[in-house]
């Protein structure tokens, strides 16, 4: 399969293409070389702005570079910024469609405070609000949430070179997410048999950490793609409240999902493994997610392709129409 027969009519096309989008496309140019001279440069933060399947890249960036980025990274899914967000700022504009309301709206606000603007889109307002010299321009006709490897792909490398860290080749991270989906190693359940676990139960994905919006990512793709209600809750925070709930979760027929990490603080890993006994002495059958042996980015960019995977496989089996979402077009032709 290439990049090119990803059929974008269809989720299952679109979630089997996933290693072909990653590193499909590059940031510009010109954004590149204005990102370079940022990282010379101190600013106050680095503010990504998007929506939905258009705000999840920025989520996963952020938990990937927090541990080495000298700024701080927010982001920021509104109409409006924060007040400290001012003209020393650089602002991550993402739209796919480049149509979002609040997006326009935020990457307004950006502009009235002379923030230094990136954009990524594939088109819309956005492109024609934007700078062209700071622009990246997306391979259309996606949905936007399967375009996430797109997405990421020019984000993470933008990010990088912003706080002067060595840009990830994501070429290789591409070729061992297909090799991987060719033979699922030994220990890790396929995505259809996880589905068919999965088939009736409302899923709440925990992780921590990097993989914090990996879970936040499960959550929406189930609810996009598989039209089900899903969770999620990250540790350590959840053993502080959530925890609480449990007997209430298992009668309603919540299945806890660990999105697990070999780089997991040991006193997290303490905490997976507490919360999963408590969870059984309930009664549930709580599920270990692993993708061992990989670096960080690898574990995290594995762990969202098998979810969007499994998202898929869900839908299969509840004759869902993975590809639609009308309810978020309906809302959005009745506030336009
Ligand atoms: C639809 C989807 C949505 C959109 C969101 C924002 O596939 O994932 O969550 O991402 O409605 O729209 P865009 O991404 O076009 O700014």
């Amino acid at each position: 399969m290439k990049f090119g027969d990803i059929n974008k009519e269809d989720m299952q096309s679109m979630a089997n293409g996933f290693p072909l989008m990653l590193g499909a496309v590059q940031p510009s140019e010109s954004s590149l070389d204005a990102a370079l001279d940022i990282s010379r440069e101190r600013k106050g933060g680095l503010c990504l702005i998007g929506m939905g399947g258009s705000a999840i890249a920025g989520e996963l960036c952020k938990g990937l570079l927090n541990d080495s980025s000298p700024h701080p990274i927010i982001c920021v899914k509104d109409y409006s910024l924060p007040h400290f967000v001012d003209s020393n700022w650089v602002v991550i504009a993402v739209s796919y469609s480049g149509n979002t309301e609040e997006t326009i709206s935020a990457f307004k606000h950006a502009q009235q405070r002379k923030c230094e603007i990136f954009t990524i889109t594939s088109g819309g307002n956005l492109q024609e609000l934007a700078d062209p010299n700071t622009r990246t321009l997306l391979p259309g006709g996606f949905q936007p949430r399967a375009a996430l490897p797109l997405i990421l792909s020019v984000e993470l490398l933008l990010l990088e070179t912003m706080i002067g860290r060595t840009r990830t080749d994501l070429a290789p991270i591409s070729k061992k997410l297909r090799l991987i989906a060719e033979s699922w190693p030994v220990g890790v359940t396929p995505p259809d048999k996880l589905a068919k676990e999965m088939q009736g139960t409302i899923p709440l994905f925990m992780a921590s950490g990097h993989l914090e919006a990996v879970a936040y990512r499960a959550k929406c793709q189930i609810n996009e793609n598989s039209k089900i209600a899903s969770f999620h809750s990250v540790i350590p925070e959840a053993n502080h409240n959530e925890i609480e709930s449990l007997g209430w979760f298992n009668s309603m027929g919540v299945l806890p999902i660990f999105i697990r990490s070999e780089h997991e603080n040991p006193r997290v890993s303490a905490r997976f493994n507490a919360t999963s006994e408590i969870y059984e002495d309930e009664g549930a059958k709580p599920i270990h997610l692993w993708h061992p042996k990989r670096t960080k980015i690898e574990e995290l960019l594995i762990h969202t392709f098998y979810l969007d995977l499994v998202s898929v496989e869900l839908a299969n089996l509840t004759g869902a129409d993975s590809v639609s979402v009308e309810r978020i077009a309906r809302l959005k032709r009745t506030l336009s």
